[in-house]
């Protein structure tokens, strides 16, 4: 099983977006079976909340499914993820912080290393922007680029 985490500051505007497009890409290449998908948030702000109503809206235009219930992020959630990937670098500067001296340090990525198209790093944050669809092409090319480098290190 390959686990995957996406990291956000709230865990219902972008990391649960992230999480929708990565799970459909991932069925849609046949590869379901291999995966556990998951998406959480660096704050308890929204803990218990469904995906904000715009992350629901645009996955839904794109015929996506989302049912995520925002949680914060815990030691296991690191501890188990092969690939942590932050939405923003104050995520990862966050996740640097949480797994220092572990492994886990290692397993941190941003979202648009994998989307070399991008000529910048974060994912802004719809909350504020009220741009869920920038937000949705954003992550749709982070999410393509990050399965392409999983199926080439795992050979699969
Ligand atoms: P997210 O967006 O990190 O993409 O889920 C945010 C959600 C809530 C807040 C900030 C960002 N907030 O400050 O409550």
């Amino acid at each position: 099983m390959i686990n995957v985490l996406f990291v956000c500051l709230g865990n219902i505007c972008r990391s649960p977006m992230a999480e929708a497009v990565f799970q459909d890409m991932v069925e849609k290449q046949g590869l379901k079976e291999k995966f556990n998908i998951e998406s959480v948030g660096t704050s308890s702000y929204h803990v218990g909340d469904k995906a904000h109503p715009g992350t629901r809206r645009v996955l839904a235009n794109h015929g996506i499914e989302c049912h995520n219930i925002a949680r914060q992020i815990s030691r296991a959630d690191m501890d188990s993820a092969d690939y942590i990937v932050a939405m923003d670098r104050s995520n990862a500067a966050d996740l640097q912080f949480r797994t220092k001296g572990t492994p886990a340090e290692h397993h941190i990525h941003l979202l648009l290393d994998f989307a070399p198209q991008v000529d910048f790093k974060d994912v802004p944050d719809p909350y504020y922007s009220g741009n869920f669809e920038e937000v949705f092409s954003l992550v749709e090319a982070g999410c393509r680029g990050l399965l392409d480098q999983i199926r080439r290190d795992n050979g699969i």
